[in-house]
């Protein structure tokens, strides 16, 4: 199969969502090992990000291979999706999931609120755009500061409502990694179907890891374990 029949194929969108899937758990992986130095101090998280500037060219290749893996994943999603509605136009007239579990059922919605958090994230502490923590002034962290991560950090999550929005977003991204993790590579056929697959508890124990991983940061910013 040619590669053009291959993306025109449903099973060749799906492979394409799976290994663009896989590059963006890599990335959470090593975004949330990353951000965990946090707890080890200023010094430290600030120099992990001068680390992250200092790679200059290769910075923006790794950021450009994510935009297109997180551009094809959402495109393939949107037209799986339209393949789906033509398949069926008029719906179930009574659906009860046999199988389905409720992360599988809420890829789709639970993928659009991530993308809707993802550029949040980035006009809050890549660019600092909308950086809410300005309007409650703090004497050591009054704004954003492009060179202090680990103040923009702390002064962020010292706002009840901007900690309670990423650890509901950490919740749609533990539910999203659980489904795809797992069904990513069942995708790709690695491993042979069974009744009690182990990339699923992989995928468990990755999902699990990720959230605890980075919802443990602002909560800890708010109960004031770390400042
Ligand atoms: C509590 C959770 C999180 C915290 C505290 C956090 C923290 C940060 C910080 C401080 C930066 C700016 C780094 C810098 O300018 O050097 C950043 C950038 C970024 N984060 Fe997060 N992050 C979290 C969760 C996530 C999640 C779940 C995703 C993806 C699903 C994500 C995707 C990104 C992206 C794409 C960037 C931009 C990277 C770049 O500038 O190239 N983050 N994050």
């Amino acid at each position: 199969m040619g590669l053009l029949n291959a993306y025109r194929s449903t099973i060749g969108k799906k492979a394409i969502m799976a290994v663009t899937g896989l590059i963006l758990v890599a990335f959470v992986i090593g975004h949330m090992a990353g951000n965990l130095q946090v707890f080890i101090g200023p010094a430290r998280m600030n120099a992990y990000a001068a680390f992250l500037q200092g790679l200059g060219e290769l910075l923006w290749l790794v950021r450009l291979v994510l935009f297109v893996a997180l551009v094809l994943h959402v495109l393939m999603a949107w037209q799986l999706t339209q393949i789906k509605r033509q398949a069926r136009p008029i719906g179930y007239e009574q659906r009860s999931p046999q199988v389905s579990t409720l992360a599988s059922r809420s890829m789709r919605w639970g993928g659009v609120l991530l993308l809707v958090f993802i550029v949040f994230h980035i006009l809050h502490f890549t660019t600092g755009t909308v950086f809410p923590a300005a309007s409650t002034p703090d004497a050591m962290y009054p704004a954003f500061s492009h060179g202090d991560v680990y103040g923009n950090v702390i002064a962020a999550f010292r706002t009840p409502w901007v900690t309670a929005f990423y650890v509901v977003a950490m919740l749609f991204l533990l539910l999203h990694l659980f489904h795809g993790a797992w069904s990513s590579v069942r995708t790709l056929g690695f491993v042979k179907p069974s009744p009690e697959p182990l990339q699923r508890r992989v995928a468990t124990v990755i999902a699990v890891v990720v959230w605890l991983g980075f919802s443990v940061i602002p909560v800890a910013v708010l109960l004031g374990v770390i400042r």
